[in-house]
């Protein structure tokens, strides 16, 4: 039986991204390069193992969704919900659900680990759907939400010339005025601990992890594919034609040293009682 845990919430802010895109699926897995990692360990920190009924929220490309499906085998079961699944693979012991995590209906008290990540940066009304995703965990249950924060924009170490610098700062501004206007707070991630202990959670405890990565690396290739994904946008914003391709030829340049965004990853339990 599905029941609604709390009511829907209003719709105000619109994904930016769009895995229809002809780049989504490199952008997902580009994401996966750079993430899964990071995301596996916090995830055994945060106890999940055999038997357990896990939701990923947003999976994207899905590779979370099945490296959860392996650790908690067949007596186990995970439920991949999110806007457009369409590069989510399913398996034995996974649900894919087509939904938006902000309207559609949860089942209350069910779930022993949700797992979240570059998701509820871009809605709105994310309040409210970390509101939703703490009725929908067991008591005891687990909440991993993952995030980055983009408010540190001292992000490039080495540009091959000072044309590349002004490119890259031109292409983070537009980038990130762009997923605003979408409704997206690049700054919420470190605000998701209060946010998650104010929603009732608690143990709640945060891990930061970032990587340098040189031209032609995952984290630089994520901006190349994310300037193809929003080129009109930019545009707008001001970048011309000739600085978007300095820009992509130099994030492909092995010169190039740039920080990744700053991912906070944040842990809390629903009181047993
Ligand atoms: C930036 S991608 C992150 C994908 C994956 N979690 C990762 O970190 O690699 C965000 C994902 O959330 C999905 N999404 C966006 N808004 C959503 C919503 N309101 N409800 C459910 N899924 C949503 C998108 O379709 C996309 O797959």
């Amino acid at each position: 039986m599905t029941v609604t845990t709390t009511g829907p919430v209003d719709e105000a802010s619109a994904y930016t991204f769009d895995n229809a895109d002809r780049q989504g699926p490199n952008q997902l897995q580009i994401l996966a390069d750079i993430l899964d990692e990071h995301s596996t360990d916090m995830l055994l920190r945060a106890g999940i193992t055999d038997g357990r009924r896990c939701l990923d929220v947003g999976p994207g490309r899905g590779t979370i969704t099945a490296w959860m499906a392996g650790q908690v085998g067949p007596t186990g079961h995970v439920t991949a919900l999110d806007l457009d699944p369409r590069h989510v693979t399913g398996g034995d012991n996974i649900t894919i659900q087509q939904g938006d995590v902000r309207t559609i209906d949860l089942p209350t008290g069910s779930f022993d680990l949700i797992h979240t990540r570059l998701l509820l940066l871009h809605l709105a009304e994310r309040d409210a759907v970390l509101d939703r995703l703490v009725a929908a965990l067991k008591p005891g249950g687990v909440l991993v939400v993952s995030d980055w924060d983009a408010t540190d924009r001292n992000m490039l170490v080495h540009a091959p010339s000072p044309q590349v610098a002004d490119a890259f700062n031109a292409f983070q501004d537009g980038l990130l005025a762009t997923l605003e206007a979408n409704g997206a707070d690049v700054g919420w991630a470190r605000r998701a601990p209060l946010a998650m202990r104010t929603a009732g959670l608690v143990d709640v405890d945060t891990t930061v992890h970032n990587r340098l990565w040189a031209g032609g690396g995952a984290g630089n290739l994520l901006h190349v594919s994310n300037s193809y994904q929003l080129h009109d946008a930019l545009l707008g914003r001001g970048m011309s034609v000739e600085q978007l391709e300095l820009f992509r030829e130099a994030m492909q340049d092995p010169q190039t040293l740039a920080y990744c965004y700053w991912m906070f990853t944040t842990i809390g339990r629903r009181p047993k009682q």
